[in-house]
């Protein structure tokens, strides 16, 4: 039989000669050559020539994928795909080529993840021989901040802590999420008016004794939210301020762990807000805010309603004017801020199943060919679909190793019991053992505990050497003393 190999192609179209990209306007001939496409051919078709933000290999091709880090930073980025797909693990690969550009960084960490960046990462060295890089830790250019306290999170650096003089109306505003809130602003207005005339610094305790002094039933309500705002003990008058936090070649991790979400969401309302307050005077260097587990701070209208959407809205639209860029990950792409999300001209898309998902996605992908869904939901673990207003049509990316560690590692609910261990023993010890002989003293386990744990799993577990041998001994020991009981308890053959 003959075979024929057949391939699909699909027409891109040529470089003009100013570098534009079009279509050619006659179609090929029968019997036309065909070439393999060259690095730098590959490249230029793709628009993957300038880019200084190594993200990892072409897929398919042993071609260094570099991102436009100005592009990334100031037309801000996303990153969305399923639990467990990869998206922080990629947020630190790009968080760790920023810091090799010296851009700063603000991270929204709500799981802890990123303080392992200090780290150098110690997987297998052929992980990071195959990409050409070295591991590296960022412990001098990274600090972790806890807005908790060290007893919930020791291993951060430094607290957080919210400027707790003389809170205006509008700082406090943030606390009132939803709009019956407006009466409840009204008492807090009057109180800090009244304050403001009669002394120059107050704290939160005499917001709250003032508030105190309303005549209506709301202001419980009031008093409510202030005193447990108070109780956090965030507040202080050693506040952090974005000043400490964005430093030049710094990443400034504020980690979350331990910190309820209605507090958390304020946190990010304030620092957005001051942030970008301080980029339009250019107080701060230009930087890069990373929110990880955006659904939480930028919800999509009807899934919730928090303090912190509408800055980051602000953000996502003008911050590109005033150097302040965001990169925003989430696994729930259908729940977040979708007007944030169609901001991001790079987008990174790792696997989607959820259908919901894969439609906010594909409606945010303008002029994508309608199998991008198919293409999304059948991506391997640690490939990703790279989107960019000027990378030419939609890249699959495999995703470099990190140079630091990893934090968000998968935790394993189910040990590995021993009595797998037993079944399934490593392939050094496979050579040395038979069956499950002698297993127990390879693994430093004791018979009983073999056997119980056989009994559990319904296996007939071998004795070990020693316990044979001591059966085999009883048995002869009972042999020989039945024989002896044989030989006294025989009766003499009767005579007759
Ligand atoms: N490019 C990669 N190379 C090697 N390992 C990877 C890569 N991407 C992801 N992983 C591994 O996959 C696991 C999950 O990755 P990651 O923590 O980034 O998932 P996630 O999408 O952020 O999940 P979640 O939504 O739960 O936060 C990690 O343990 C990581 O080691
Ligand atoms: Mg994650």
């Amino acid at each position: 039989m003959e075979e024929h190999v057949i391939a699909e192609a699909t027409v891109i179209g040529s470089r003009d000669r100013d570098g534009k990209l079009t279509i050619p306007k006659s179609p090929f001939s029968p019997g036309d050559k065909v070439f393999k496409a060259d690095e730098n051919l590959i490249r230029q078709m793709l628009g993957l020539t300038r880019g200084d933000v190594y993200i990892g290999m072409l897929d398919g091709q042993d071609i260094k994928v570099n991102l436009d880090a100005n592009n990334l930073v100031q037309k801000h980025c996303s990153i969305l795909a399923k639990t467990g797909s990869g998206k922080s693990y990629t947020g630190g690969v790009i968080i760790e080529e920023l810091l090799d550009k010296d851009v700063p960084l603000l991270i929204i960490d709500p799981h802890g993840e990123y303080a392992t960046l200090k780290y150098p990462n110690d997987d297998k060295p052929e992980a990071l021989q195959r990409f050409g890089i070295e591991p590296r830790g960022y412990a001098d250019k990274v600090t972790v901040y806890t807005p908790a306290n060290k007893t919930l999170n020791p291993g951060a650096d430094k607290l957080f802590r919210l400027n707790g003089i003389n809170l205006s109306t509008k700082d406090l505003r943030q606390l009132f999420p939803d709009e019956r809130a407006q009466n409840q602003s009204g008492i807090l207005f009057e109180a800090i008016s009244k304050l403001k005339e009669e002394r120059d610094t107050y704290t939160i305790d005499d917001i709250i004794y003032e508030v105190g002094q309303d005549k209506s039933k709301v202001k419980w309500n009031v008093i409510n939210m202030l005193e447990s705002l108070n109780e956090t003990g965030i507040l202080s008058d050693n506040a952090t301020t974005v000043y400490d936090l964005v430093r030049e070649g710094h990443a400034s991790i504020i980690d979350m762990k331990g910190v309820n979400p209605d507090l958390q969401q304020m946190i990010v309302a304030k620092l957005g807000s001051e942030l970008f307050e301080a980029r339009k005077l250019n107080e701060v260097p230009p930087c890069m805010l990373v929110i990880e587990e955006a659904h939480n701070y930028c919800p999509e209208k009807g899934f919730d309603k928090t303090v912190s959407t509408d800055i980051l809205r602000t953000i996502a639209s003008e911050g590109r004017k005033f150097g302040l860029g965001l990169m925003v990950v989430s696994q729930r792409p259908a729940r977040v801020d979708k007007n944030i999300l169609s901001q991001c001209s790079t987008q990174i898309i790792m696997k989607v199943t959820n259908p919901n998902d894969l439609k906010a996605i594909s409606k945010g992908l303008e002029n994508m060919s309608s199998n991008v869904e198919e293409d999304i939901k059948r991506l391997s673990p640690g490939v990703a679909m790279i989107v960019s207003n000027y990378i030419e049509r939609p890249i699959h990316v495999i995703i470099r190793t990190r140079k630091s560690k990893h934090g968000g590692a998968s935790v394993p609910v189910v040990q590995t019991s021993f009595i797998e261990k037993i079944r399934d023993p490593p392939a050094e010890r496979k050579k040395t053992v038979t069956g499950m002989r002698g297993i127990g003293s390879l693994l430093k386990i004791k018979p009983e505990e073999i056997k119980k744990a056989a009994k559990k799993e319904k296996i007939e577990p071998l004795e070990n050497k020693e316990e044979i041998e001591e059966k085999e001994r009883k048995k002869e020991l009972l042999e020989t003393k039945n024989k002896q009981k044989g030989h006294k308890g025989q009766k003499e053959p009767k005579e007759n």
